[in-house]
């Protein structure tokens, strides 16, 4: 009988995580009388012991909080955990002592909330043995086994608002205005808030770009006697042939490649083509901050009462997901399989086309 629960916030931050952790708490503790305890900063609480019980005292007053109340980070994978040995890091696999840490502290099924890289490694514990749900959370919308994550319509609406608000000035000035938005590898962020702030072009990593054909839209516009653009830029975007703009790595992610300054790049060769001004704007973390929109607050809501239910009721090693208007439990092996990328051919590229929409 299933008794108590793990609870561990992995990865980036998204606006909804205290939403799932308050939904598994209330829902542990008022329907199933089971006591939930939330690891600190993810998995490396999981490794050092650090945890706090979850009482509703703790979850009170949370849902409409960006970030995390249990803290997270996107380096500590315990199966490649970094240590200080003879003044140097190295890496070693841990995941013994963070199951030990599970056993000691009597937890019967850890539910991790998490995007590619913290659901994998819930995968792999859950090889071991370990009872596992996943909760899918990214403002990337990659996860291919769920029709959305949490965190994404926030992300989408704070990058919406910066394009009203790129208008105004854009239009004052006679200037291209470039927005830069995260995304990783996939465009969603770019495509649906450029859909929704009425962008004029759209690159996205799914459909590599020629400027050439950016030039031509831009003039196109001039000639209708707009003498302003807006373009929206996935962080993952690329030239035809070319490569993504890579800004660092860090050491001990499970994905050290961060990507940003491809807003920049566009901006700079679209000057040099049209000889009109260009602004950069990249928006960064302000995606990821602030309270969750009432889609991502219900969202989160949602998955976090199945995945109570479903550690309890089993078969773990399964992960919460959206198909339609469901929550269903999908594999967490088949969901870590791959990410979901925009479909170039899709409904959506075809409507953001047929509006006028240049994507390079
Ligand atoms: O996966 C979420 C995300 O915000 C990506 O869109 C972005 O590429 C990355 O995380 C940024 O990571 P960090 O917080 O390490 O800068």
């Amino acid at each position: 009988m299933i008794k108590k629960l793990g609870v561990l916030t992995g990865g980036g931050d998204a606006p909804g995580l205290n939403g799932v952790i308050r939904a598994v708490v209330k829902t542990a503790l008022h329907n199933y009388n089971l006591e939930v305890v939330g690891f600190q900063d993810g998995f490396y609480g999981l490794v050092k012991n650090n945890y706090q019980v979850l009482t509703i005292d703790k979850v009170s007053g949370i849902l409409h909080k960006g970030g995390t109340i249990l803290g997270t980070n996107n380096r500590d994978n315990p199966f490649h955990f970094p240590v200080m040995e003879n003044g140097k890091k190295i890496y070693r696999d841990l995941s013994a002592e963070a199951l030990k840490n599970i056993e000691r502290l009597g937890i019967d099924v850890l539910v991790v909330i998490g995007g590619d890289g913290s659901l994998s490694i819930a995968n792999d514990f859950s090889k071991k043995g370990l009872k596992v749900i996943g909760v899918p959370k990214t403002i990337d919308n990659d996860l291919d086994a769920t029709d959305v994550t949490f965190g994404f319509d926030t992300a989408v609406t704070t990058a919406t608002e910066a394009l009203d608000k790129l208008h105004t000035t854009a239009e004052s000035h006679h200037r291209i205005m470039i927005l830069e938005v995260m995304g990783r590898y996939g465009g969603w962020i770019a495509l649906y808030s450029g859909i929704a702030g009425g962008a004029d072009v759209i690159l996205i990593p799914e459909i590599p770009y020629d400027l050439k054909k950016v030039k031509q839209k831009i003039e196109e516009r001039k000639a209708q006697g707009k003498l302003f653009s807006i373009i929206v830029v996935a962080e993952g975007a690329k030239p035809i042939g070319g490569q993504m703009t890579v800004a660092k790595t860090i050491q001990g992610s499970s994905d050290p490649i961060r990507l940003g300054g491809v807003g920049q790049l566009v901006a700079e060769q679209l000057t040099q083509l049209t000889g009109l001004e260009a602004r950069v704007t990249v928006l960064g973390h302000l995606q990821r901050g602030g309270s969750p929109t009432a889609y991502d607050r219900i969202l989160s809501t949602r998955f976090g009462v199945k995945a109570v239910e479903q550690a309890v009721e089993g078969p773990w090693g399964t992960m919460v997901a959206l198909h339609g208007q469901e929550i269903v439990c999908v594999q967490l092996a088949q969901a870590v399989q791959h990410l979901k990328k925009v479909d170039p051919q899709g409904e959506l590229i075809k409507a953001a086309r047929a509006t006028g929409i240049c994507f390079g």
